[in-house]
């Protein structure tokens, strides 16, 4: 497996492009399922996650073809995918696809929507909590289907169509929402969803489904709208900037120091974590281009900071700016209300000389004057990204193991950052 090594202490300047969002190309290549037409989504980034996500989507017959660059074309600028699921051949997600990434469960909602019908496998437990998915089914029992457990799988029916209907989410969840809005889409009638998930992936899939013909108003506050339809068409659709990676850059230049431009990101979408590196004493500049990070050799203040539902402070964001807090001038506490196990990246961080003591959902972060290079390794992909971060700032070098969970969710992970004087490079086993 690939390694990924790291000698600490370099400054970082220069521009690095933030690629399309992750988690919004996740649930639009799923959309793909509602349509006979053909979607194009472009700005796809080149991720694990999208490579598996198609093998998921080839099993239920959907056809995907990646265009070539074409001339103009940026050389950063993502892939262009043309999806098309004019035949669904399978509506059974197995175990042994869904197990390797949750969001393929996500398939359960736009299967039913257009085929009366789906099994999909529960997908379990994983690295950062237990991660039910009883709210999902909830939504799809509002909208009419009737569900059963059998072998491990969720049974959806609703031969004759699903209903429009009132969900209100007794908690806020992103897939939750994703599945609502999927199966409203082509309900009879009109479905009202309370307490949504805000999260820009959330409106920017919402504008994709208009786009293909759906109906759906408030996407991106508490309250949306969805008046059923009796078909989508295909549509082209750009995937918005991935809002975390953008975080994760603008941490690693604040802990490395320098000056970087994050070509493309929005600040909009992660107000919330700029704020806090703003009060860290980072430099945080919009501009036409996208958002400028600097910090020039000042000591970086400690903050107080608690996860939430966007537009609060991200859980994605939650193990890099731990570890950009091991080196503040201060003690820094950072509570974790999404996830009830997303601290692996401790025990790792320790690994550096970080002081980090865990009391619950809380953690008390000692900043102190040095991190010391080690091999290292994480099972999820923001925790290992946390330690890259680290590793930036800490003397010697540092090897990151498992680089698998990094391909999952950051494009070109190491030469972003050796293009901008950083000393890292991936080994290949
Ligand atoms: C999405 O996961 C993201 N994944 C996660 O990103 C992100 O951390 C999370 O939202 C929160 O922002 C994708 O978009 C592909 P949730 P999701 O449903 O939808 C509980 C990453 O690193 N819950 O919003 O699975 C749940 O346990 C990943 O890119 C229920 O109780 O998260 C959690 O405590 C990791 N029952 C809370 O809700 C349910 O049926 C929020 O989870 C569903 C969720």
């Amino acid at each position: 497996m690939d390694r990924i090594r790291i000698v600490g202490g370099a400054r970082l300047s220069g521009t690095i492009p933030i690629s399309g969002a992750k988690n919004a190309t996740l649930p639009l290549m799923i959309a793909s399922l509602l349509t006979e037409g053909t979607l194009i989504l472009e700005n796809v980034p080149r991720l694990v996650d999208v490579v598996q996500l198609q093998r998921i989507l080839g099993n239920h017959g959907v056809d995907i073809m990646i265009a070539g660059k074409r001339p103009g074309d940026a050389p950063n600028s993502g892939r262009t995918l043309h999806i098309s699921a004019k035949h669904i051949v399978d509506t059974t997600a197995p175990y042994e696809l869904v197990s390797k990434m949750r969001a393929s469960f996500w398939v359960l909602a736009p299967l039913v929507a257009r085929r009366g019908e789906a099994r999909v496998s529960m997908p379990g437990g994983c690295a950062i909590g237990t991660r039910p998915v009883d709210l999902l089914i909830m939504a799809m029992e509002k909208l009419g289907a009737q569900i059963d457990i059998e072998g491990g799988y969720v049974v959806a029916r609703a031969p004759r169509g699903l209903r429009g209907g009132e969900i209100e989410f007794p908690k806020i969840t992103v897939g939750g929402t994703h599945t609502a809005v999927m199966a409203a889409t082509l309900a009879n009638g009109t479905t009202v969803i309370e307490n949504a998930a805000r999260e820009p992936e959330i409106g920017d899939v919402a504008d994709c489904l208009n786009k293909m013909g759906a109906k759906i108003s408030g996407a991106g506050t508490p309250r949306i709208v969805i008046e059923g339809v009796a078909k989508l068409d295909g549509a082209r659709h750009s995937v918005l900037p991935d809002r975390i990676e953008t975080g994760t850059y603008a941490m690693a230049v604040a802990m490395a120091g320098g000056d970087v431009l994050l070509q493309n990101a929005r600040p909009e979408l992660l107000q919330a974590a700029l704020d806090v590196l703003g009060e860290t004493g980072v430099a945080v500049t919009p501009t036409n281009e996208g958002i400028r990070i600097t910090r020039n050799g000042a000591a970086l203040a400690p903050v107080e900071v608690t996860t939430a539902p966007f537009p609060g402070f991200p859980t994605d964001l939650q193990a890099q700016l731990m570890a950009l807090m091991t080196r503040a001038n201060g003690v820094s506490r950072i509570t974790e209300t999404i996830f009830e196990n997303r601290f692996m990246h401790v025990q790792e961080l320790a690994r550096f000389g970080a002081h980090i003591h865990l009391d619950g959902q809380t953690a008390t972060v000692e900043g102190v004057k040095r991190l010391r290079g080690a091999p290292v390794m994480a099972t999820d992909l923001r925790a290992s990204v946390s330690l890259v971060i680290a590793a930036l700032a800490a003397e010697g070098e540092t090897m990151v193991n498992r680089v698998y969970h990094l391909d999952r969710g950051f494009e070109r992970l190491e030469e972003k950052l050796s293009h901008c004087g950083a000393t890292i490079e991936r080994l290949s086993a």
